[in-house]
């Protein structure tokens, strides 16, 4: 595919731009500092990019970048979300300016566009229950009112999803392509964290016993920064996506 990364320079989105091009993807990069990414990559796989300076909080640029680049993906790994819940950061206004330019894009083109957007762990589910895990681990709220968005587009405008990891850690500071990281592929679940593990506090403590077995999954939910990259690159090879309209929880196999 040919695919818009809004956010290239960040921790994730620099793993993109490695995973992007291993699974034969054309890349370009919406950055606020072509220089900043240029240092951060080989000549060899800069040269690779088409590279559009802008700022992610202005809709007519990365409209501009989809339609004169003729992308029919695009990937927001830019902005974080404020930790505490009193917090606030530019993700909200962020998030907001890449849907609108991405369903904006997608009625020029007359067709929608594939989207993943970064959500976090809080998004997802209680297993068995319809509440979301940031009811119990209150942090990262921002996410929230990102995906009640998505949920209230109109059918068939964007084809997007949220990828909800915990914690990501770097395998390697290194950016090469092909990418060579030897962490095994995610096991991914629609709606709830795979591989939950229950515990005998939910019968006997009604909240707090939640709250305690949300933080013991919590721990087991760390990824690697390259795995969650790897996962959106090769979802994207894909016709038919099964993650279209899904918040996607993810885990490491060994964990
Ligand atoms: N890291 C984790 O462990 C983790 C876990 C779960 C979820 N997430 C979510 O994943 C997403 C990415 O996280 P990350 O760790 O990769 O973040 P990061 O390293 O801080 O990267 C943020 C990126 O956003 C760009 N950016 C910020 N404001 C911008 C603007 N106005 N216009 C254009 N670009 C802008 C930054 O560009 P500059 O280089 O120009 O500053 C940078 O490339 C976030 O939504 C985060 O909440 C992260």
């Amino acid at each position: 595919m040919k695919v818009l990364l809004v956010g290239a320079t960040g921790n994730v989105g620099i793993r993109l731009v490695a995973s992007l091009l291993t699974h034969n993807h054309t890349v370009v990069a919406f950055v606020r500092s072509a220089s900043k990414l240029e240092s951060m990559l080989s000549t060899d796989v800069y040269k690779r990019l088409t590279v559009v300076g802008g700022n992610a909080t202005d809709t007519q640029s990365i409209k501009r970048a989809i339609l004169d680049n003729n992308c029919n993906a695009v990937i927001n790994s830019a902005g974080v979300a404020a930790v505490a819940p009193w917090g606030k950061s530019e993700l909200p206004a962020i998030f907001r300016t890449v849907l609108d330019a991405v369903q904006q894009a997608g009625s020029e083109k007359g067709t929608p566009l594939r989207v993943w957007f970064m959500g976090g762990t809080g998004v997802l589910c209680f297993p068995g229950t319809q509440t979301m895990l940031s009811n119990y681990i209150p942090i990262f709220l921002e996410h929230r009112a990102n995906f009640k968005l998505l949920e209230a587009l109109p059918a068939n405008s964007v084809n997007w999803s949220m990828l909800c990891p915990s914690n990501m850690v770097p395998e390697s500071a290194d950016i090469v392509v092909p990418t060579n990281s030897t962490s095994p592929r995610l096991i991914a679940k629609a709606t709830t964290p795979p591989n939950w593990k229950d515990s005998w506090l939910l019968q006997y403590i009604p909240f707090f016993g939640r709250v305690i077995v949300a933080g013991m999954n919590a721990s087991r939910l760390q990824t690697t920064l390259e795995q969650n990259a790897d996962l959106i690159a090769e979802d994207l090879e894909m016709e038919d996506s099964q993650w279209v309209g899904k918040r996607v929880g993810v885990i490491d196999p060994s964990k």
